[in-house]
């Protein structure tokens, strides 16, 4: 079946077909190399995309699910001025990620300051421990989410 969606803000067009999933059709056919799966379903979040604003991942969602929807990834959200205060948050506290957790831990943050703007230090720890990585310790990585959320409200309060 073809499908449509909006990928990193522009629209696009894909055969799929059903068992395939979006990990997959991200990653084959639109090449966003950022996409990884390093587990077999058991909850690793270095798959994670933001789908209408909300963090999922994208190992378990079967690619048709995407139709109509509005998909992130770690590419598309490097293009928009949110990420600096994310690189700027993160290199802040001398927290730099890995590249395969990297990019989930980029959009993790994301979508946590899109639902709020002063996350609570538990909120920002379910945030460090979606992505299951040991690149980095999860207490540096929830400094760093809340030092991103701080950053965020100043730029936005001195527009
Ligand atoms: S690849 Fe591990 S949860 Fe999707």
């Amino acid at each position: 079946m073809t499908i449509s969606f909006y990928l990193n803000g522009q629209p696009v067009e894909v055969d799929v077909l059903p068992h395939r999933r979006s990990t997959d059709v991200l990653h084959e056919e639109f090449g966003l190399r950022s996409l990884h799966r390093t587990c077999q379903n058991q909850g690793c979040g270095i798959c994670l995309i933001l789908l209408d604003e909300q963090p999922v991942l994208s190992c378990l969602l079967p690619a048709f699910e995407l139709r109509d929807r509005d998909i992130w990834t770690a590419e598309g959200l490097a293009l928009l001025k949110e990420f600096g205060d994310i690189v700027e948050g993160f290199g802040s506290v001398g927290v730099r990620p890995c590249p395969i957790c990297g990019p989930a831990r980029t959009l993790a943050t994301e979508a946590l300051l899109r639902r709020t703007l002063r996350p609570t230090r538990q909120q920002a720890k379910d945030t460090a421990a979606s992505i299951r990585c040991d690149c980095c310790s999860e207490a540096r990585v929830i400094s760093a989410v809340l030092k991103t959320a701080r950053i965020r409200e100043a730029r936005l309060h001195a527009q």
